[in-house]
């Protein structure tokens, strides 16, 4: 579609972007990262007030390579979390499933499901969810979920990484983007970077150095899967071909 400035865009109006979906359930700072990719501007909507809609939608000639992807939707699991309050400011849709408003998790997927379906993504982004995605949900989308980890996998899967790498003694860490499997930390790895562990580290140094290539990693992959650089493996192969 293509608007001028003082035409109306109503959130949701077809784009040919290539749509993600991000979960989320805590700080957010990861899906800030991706927010930051991208190009949107002030519009009214049908009633007059202001929306943020993609780059595109204003008619606006695209920016070369610059908008590969739009965030369709963000789902947290978690009431309240502060993602939420950068996904409103940013004009990006927000969904709450609370894992305890169901009563198992195969209920609570099968919402998620019609959500992201809902949504039309076609990536979903795990940027910081911290609840394990059931088989069942995994098996619904092949190939099209991505999650971040803050450590090299195989190395220190798990929620609590940092702190292990750390007691472990390690002289290396990093970062990890990898397709997500029905294990824990486990599926074809997409993108990897080191990150140096200095002597007197705490938890929070180290995550913060972590963070700051995360910050860069994560758009970055995505903005190659968006593109069509990223093959995920063919059946029996853990390969993930990346093209630069
Ligand atoms: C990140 O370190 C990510 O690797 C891990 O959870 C953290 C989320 O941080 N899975 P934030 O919420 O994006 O700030």
């Amino acid at each position: 579609m293509s608007l001028t400035s003082n035409e109306t865009w109503t959130p949701g109006d077809a784009c040919t972007f290539f749509k993600v979906v991000v979960l989320a359930s805590g700080t957010g700072s990861n899906f800030q990262a991706l927010v930051d990719q991208l190009q949107r501007r002030i519009l009214a909507d049908s009633e007059g007030k202001p929306v943020l809609a993609p780059v595109c939608c204003t008619g606006d000639p695209p920016l070369m390579g610059a908008l590969v992807f739009d965030i369709a939707l963000l789902i947290t699991d978690v009431p309240g979390a502060p993602v939420l309050e950068k996904a409103w400011t940013a004009g990006v849709p927000t969904a709450v499933l609370a894992y305890e408003a169901y009563a198992t998790v195969e209920e609570h997927d099968k919402h998620l499901a019609d959500a992201v379906r809902e949504s039309e993504a076609d990536l979903i982004v795990l940027a910081g969810y911290m609840r394990v995605l059931s088989p069942t949900f995994v098996a619904a989308f092949p190939g099209r979920i991505i999650n971040l980890h803050p450590a090299l996998l195989p190395a220190f899967p798990g929620t609590n990484s940092i702190a292990d790498v750390l007691e472990h003694g390690a002289k290396l860490t990093g970062v990890t983007v990898h397709y997500v499997d029905e294990g824990v930390d486990t599926g074809p790895i997409i993108a990897q970077e080191p990150v140096l562990i200095e002597e007197g580290d705490t938890v929070e140094s180290l995550a913060e150095r972590i963070h700051g290539v995360e910050h860069r990693l994560l758009p970055e992959v995505v903005r190659k899967i968006a593109a069509g650089k990223v093959m995920a493996p063919s059946p029996g192969s853990r390969r993930v071909q990346v093209d630069r």
